[in-house]
């Protein structure tokens, strides 16, 4: 398949025609059969802190907003959830948080090393804008992948909405270089519709996608959350034509155009989506491109905490719920569920390609 272009893509992401859609989807479809099979891997989805040292204009947890309740699991609450994943049949936990300066470097790095002792899962972090020390300390503990959104690639949008802690500018392409160097596989992606979010914008985003050779890439639309100062944009669409709208559909556009420019990618039907469609959403994406989906681990008296946005999908259904649901969705559309850890068919062929870094000076220190 020839890449796409800067020009299709935008022309895709402004298609409305529903029978020229159903092209796309079938395209995306048949590129994610043919790239990364039928299955559909599970990550078990720990949501581990809500304390979060940042003031991003759209998220939740920001730490300006007071009304959020603070939580912080403990390191045996947090391994539990990661023996229930195994219960569960999952492959990999995705442990995520807040920036939450309150958890030392090394108490998650004992975590994930108690996981990687204790079960044969994939571990995955997310837990935003780190230091080289700190992710190498995690990647010698064990930890196999990273997560970091750039959230958007036009860097003066990025700006407006991402204030810089003092003293440290935040440059998340250049943290998701430092996390493929040290051996993790890499997950990126962006929210689709922020305010002042356009076309052209979003077309680079998914160009971006291609040239960091993501493992892993998350598209979920922006959902407005009252208690943060982006809420009180008016919707841009309304007004401005080139405004990308943070719509269901357009986040399948997205993540379909995601998998046609990144076909071995581990792409999740993520759960902003399965907000704006409670009953289909899921399904849906799995159709269009999606091959994974990220059931809640977390305890519900610390899920309904962790609200990034309002009104999520999975807020208070127990873990078991979670998996029985999530299961039943990928067999009533003819797909079967994932069996081991679903790692990234890129990083399989980087190993292949060059020693494998955990064996490098990192865990050659005594
Ligand atoms: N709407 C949708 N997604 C959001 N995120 C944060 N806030 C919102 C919101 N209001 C996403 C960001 C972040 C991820 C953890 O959650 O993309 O990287
Ligand atoms: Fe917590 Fe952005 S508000 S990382």
């Amino acid at each position: 398949m020839t890449a796409l272009t800067h020009a299709e893509l935008i022309h895709w992401l402004r298609e409305t025609d529903d029978s020229r859609l159903d092209t796309l989807w079938r395209m995306a479809d048949e590129t994610r059969r043919t790239h990364v099979g039928d299955a559909v891997h599970l990550r078990g989805l720990i949501e581990f802190s809500s304390h979060c040292a940042r003031a991003c204009a759209y998220c939740g947890l920001r730490a300006p907003n007071s009304a959020v309740v603070r939580y912080r699991m403990t390191s045996d609450e947090i391994v539990e959830c990661a023996h229930q994943a195994v219960a569960f049949g999952y492959g990999a936990v995705v442990l995520q948080s807040g920036e939450d300066r309150g958890f030392t470097a090394a108490a998650l790095a004992d975590i994930v090393r108690r996981i990687k002792d204790e079960t044969p899962l994939a571990v995955t972090l997310s837990v935003g804008e780190r230091d080289n020390a700190e992710l190498a300390l995690w990647r010698a503990a064990g930890a196999d992948r990273y997560l970091l959104r750039f959230e958007t690639s036009n860097s003066a949008l990025y700006r407006a909405i991402h204030p810089d802690l003092p003293g440290r500018p935040s440059d998340r392409v250049a943290q998701l270089m430092r996390l493929r160097a040290l051996g993790y596989e890499i997950g990126s992606g962006a929210m689709i519709g922020i305010p002042g979010q356009t076309w052209d914008d979003l077309a680079r985003d998914l160009f971006l996608f291609a040239e960091l050779e993501l493992d892993m890439i998350g598209v979920g639309p922006y959902l407005p959350h009252p208690d943060t100062p982006l809420a009180a944009i008016t919707p841009l669409h309304a007004i401005n034509p080139q405004q990308v709208p943070n719509s269901e559909e357009m986040t399948y556009k997205a993540l379909a155009l995601a998998r046609l420019t990144r076909p071995t990618a581990n792409i999740p039907a993520t759960t902003a989506l399965a907000t704006l469609n409670k009953r289909y959403g899921r399904e849906l994406g799995l159709r269009r491109g999606a091959n994974v989906v990220m059931p809640n681990l977390t305890p519900p008296r610390y899920r309904e905490q962790y609200q990034i946005y309002p009104d999520k999908a999975c807020l208070t259904e127990s873990a078991a719920d979670c998996h029985g649901c999530m299961r039943w969705r990928i067999e009533s559309i003819g797909r079967t569920v994932g069996v081991g850890r679903g790692d990234s068919p890129s990083q399989l062929a980087r190993q292949t390609a060059s020693p494998d870094p955990q064996k490098g000076p990192l865990s050659a220190c005594p």
